[in-house]
């Protein structure tokens, strides 16, 4: 009996281990923004960006808000561009009449958080060193690669 009660124990605290460790590792994926075009010549430290912990908290619900697709100028509500990079359009000098990458970035984090700042409520981050921040544990080991 006692044997038994022992193992149910181990069973469930293993259990729960593993779902904190899945949990951990599926924000981990995305915490930090870097750009793979930006990877030889990095002035910056890479952005902060909890993606799904990020959108569930400004409660962005539309992939394509951020992955979107553009057709002759117009952005396609239905179609989203989730699994490329940026950089895939966004070049790091404009091209085609697309903006720059770093403007891109800039343009759509920041400049949505300066709107809704406006708006009030919860803000996001506008400062330089808010969203690339030097000293974080994080910046630090993907800087050091
Ligand atoms: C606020 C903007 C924003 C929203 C909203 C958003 N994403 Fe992302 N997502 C990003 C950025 C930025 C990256 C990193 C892109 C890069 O590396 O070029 C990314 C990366 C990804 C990746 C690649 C992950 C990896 O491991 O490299 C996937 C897949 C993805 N997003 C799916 C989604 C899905 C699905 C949704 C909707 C449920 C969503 N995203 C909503 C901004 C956003
Ligand atoms: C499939 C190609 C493609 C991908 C991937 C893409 N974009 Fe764009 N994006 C465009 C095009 C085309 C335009 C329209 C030209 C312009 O305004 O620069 C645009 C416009 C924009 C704009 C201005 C309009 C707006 O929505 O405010 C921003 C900012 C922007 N992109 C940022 C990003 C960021 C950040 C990512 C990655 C999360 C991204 N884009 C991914 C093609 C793309
Ligand atoms: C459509 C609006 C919108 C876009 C686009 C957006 N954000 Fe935010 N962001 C917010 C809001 C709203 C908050 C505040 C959320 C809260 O704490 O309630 C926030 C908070 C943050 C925070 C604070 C940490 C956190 O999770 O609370 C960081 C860091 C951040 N944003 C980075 C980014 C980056 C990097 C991008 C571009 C890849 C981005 N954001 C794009 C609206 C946006
Ligand atoms: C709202 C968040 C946000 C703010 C505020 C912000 N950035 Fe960025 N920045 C980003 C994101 C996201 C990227 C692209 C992802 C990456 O780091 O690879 C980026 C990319 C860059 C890059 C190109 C990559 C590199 O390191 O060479 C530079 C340079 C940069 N930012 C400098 C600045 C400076 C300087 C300021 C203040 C004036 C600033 N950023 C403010 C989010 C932000």
């Amino acid at each position: 009996m006692r044997k038994e009660r022992i193992i149910l124990y181990v069973a469930i605290t293993i259990l729960i281990s593993v779902f904190a460790l899945m949990h951990v590792y599926a924000q981990e994926d995305v915490f930090v923004v870097e750009d793979s075009a930006f990877k030889d010549n990095r002035q910056r430290p890479p952005a902060l960006f909890p993606h799904d912990e990020h959108n569930e908290k400004a409660r962005i619900e539309e992939c394509s808000v951020c992955h979107h697709v553009y057709q002759d100028g117009k952005r396609l509500p239905e179609e989203s561009s989730e699994g490329q990079e940026c950089s895939e359009c966004h070049k790091l000098k404009r091209q085609d009449n697309v903006r720059p990458l770093m403007k891109a970035y800039h343009d759509m984090c920041r400049g949505c958080h300066q709107k809704r700042k406006v708006e009030a409520k919860k803000l996001g981050p506008v400062t330089c060193g808010e969203c690339h921040p030097r000293k974080t544990e994080i910046a630090k080991g993907l800087m050091e690669d």
